[in-house]
C-alpha cells in the first residue's frame, strides 16, 4: 500500500510508540564491565587517556563490584596490572595462585558471589616485551593460566591472545583439571587495531618490540573471522567475541547471521577515549552518544557488550 495510507510517521508519533515498536533494548544484563586491578590499598587512579575510569586496589575494586552489582550489572571483566619487577618472558606470575588476578577473582567471588566474574587471560601484562603470548610452549602457559584463575574461582576464563589452538588446549586443561563448569569467552576476531592505546597506558603493556600484527587479525578482512570463529566454536568455546566494536559492526552483523552461539563486543579504550573527548570538548553530547554507540551493538547482534560505559549506561537507562 502506498502513501498516504502507509505513513512510516505514524510509528514514530510520540515517545510511547516509539518505544513499543523498538526492536531492541538496552539492558543492564547485556553489559561486562571491565575491571583494572592493581597492588596496594586505598588507591584509586584515574587513567589519563580514560577520563572518568579507574584503576583500583583490591579493597577498592570490591566497592566497585558491590556498586555495579547493585546498578544491575551482573558481570566483570578482570584485567590487572602486574608490577614491573615481576615481569619476565615466560609468564612465570601468570600462574602464580597467589597472583593478583588469582586474589582479585577470590576476593570477588567472597563478596559479592552472585557477580559472574570473567579474567583475561594473555600474557601481556606479564611479559616484559608486553606480547600478548611467548615464544616457547605458550599454550602450555595459557592452559595453566586458565586453571589457576578457575581455581580461583573464575566462572569464565577469556582468552585474549589470538594464539591459534588455544581454545582447544584450555578446554582440554580445564576438563582434566575438574572444571568442567568454567566457560570461556574467546576473543575470536580480535584485530590489530590502533584503537587499544589507552588500554596499554592503564597496564602499562605496549609491545617492546614490533607490533601485534601477526597473531591480531588484519583490519582489511572480515570473512577470515568467520574461519576464527568457527574454529573456537569447534574448539569449546561457549562465547565469541568481536574486538574492537563500533569499526567493526559489519563483522559483528555476519557473525551474528552464521553461528548460533552468543557473540560478545568489545567496546574498547579507543572509543571510549573518543566519545570522552569529543564531549569534553563540547562537540557532541556525552549520553546521548553514548546510549546510541551501544544501541548499534545491539542491533548489530551482540549478545554481550564489554565497555567502559556500563556503569553510566545502567544510570541512563534508569532515567
Ligand atoms: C591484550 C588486550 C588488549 C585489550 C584487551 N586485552 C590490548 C592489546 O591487544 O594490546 C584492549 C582493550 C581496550 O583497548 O580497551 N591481551
Amino acid at each position: 500500500m502506498a502513501f498516504p495510507y502507509q505513513r512510516n510517521r505514524r510509528l514514530r508519533a510520540t515517545e510511547a510508540i516509539r518505544d513499543l515498536v523498538a526492536e531492541h533494548h538496552l539492558l543492564p544484563t547485556d553489559f561486562m564491565v571491565p575491571l583494572f586491578l592493581i597492588e596496594g590499598e586505598r588507591k584509586k587512579e584515574e587513567i589519563s587517556s580514560m577520563p572518568g575510569y579507574y584503576r583500583f586496589s583490591l579493597d577498592l575494586l570490591i566497592e566497585e563490584v558491590k556498586d555495579c552489582y547493585s546498578l544491575g550489572l551482573r558481570s566483570v571483566l578482570l584485567f590487572v596490572k602486574v608490577a614491573e619487577e615481576l615481569k619476565d618472558n615466560e609468564g612465570a606470575e601468570a600462574l602464580n595462585d597467589d597472583g593478583l588476578m588469582q586474589r582479585g577473582i577470590r576476593a570477588i567471588k567472597i563478596a559479592v558471589p552472585e557477580m559472574y566474574v570473567m579474567s583475561d587471560v594473555a600474557l601481556d601484562p606479564y611479559s616484559s616485551f608486553g606480547h600478548d603470548g611467548i615464544v616457547v610452549e605458550n599454550e602450555i602457559v595459557m592452559g595453566d593460566m586458565a586453571v589457576s584463575h578457575a581455581r580461583a574461582g573464575a566462572d569464565m576464563v577469556a582468552p585474549s591472545d589470538m594464539m591459534d589452538g588455544r581454545i582447544g588446549y584450555i578446554r582440554e586443561r580445564l576438563e582434566d583439571e575438574g572444571f568442567k563448569n568454567t566457560g570461556i569467552m574467546s576473543y575470536s576476531a580480535k584485530y590489530a587495531s590502533s584503537f587499544y592505546g589507552p588500554f596499554r597506558d592503564v597496564l602499562d603493556s605496549t609491545p617492546g618490540f614490533g607490533d601485534k600484527k601477526t597473531y591480531q587479525m588484519n583490519i582489511a578482512n572480515s570473512q577470515e573471522a568467520l574461519s576464527e570463529v568457527e574454529r573456537d566454536i569447534e574448539e569449546g568455546a561457549d562465547i565469541v567475541m568481536i574486538k574492537p566494536g563500533m569499526p567493526y559492526l559489519d563483522v559483528l552483523r555476519i557473525v551474528k547471521d552464521n553461528f548460533n552461539v552468543p557473540i560478545a563486543v568489545y567496546q574498547v579504550s579507543g572509543e571510549y577515549a573518543m566519545i570522552k573527548a569529543a564531549a569534553e570538548k563540547g562537540w557532541l553530547p556525552h549520553d546521548e552518544v553514548v546510549l546510541e554507540s551501544l544501541i548499534a551493538f545491539k542491533r548489530a547482534g551482540a549478545t554481550l557488550i564489554a565497555t567502559y560505559f556500563a556503569k553510566d549506561a545502567v544510570r541512563l537507562l534508569k532515567g
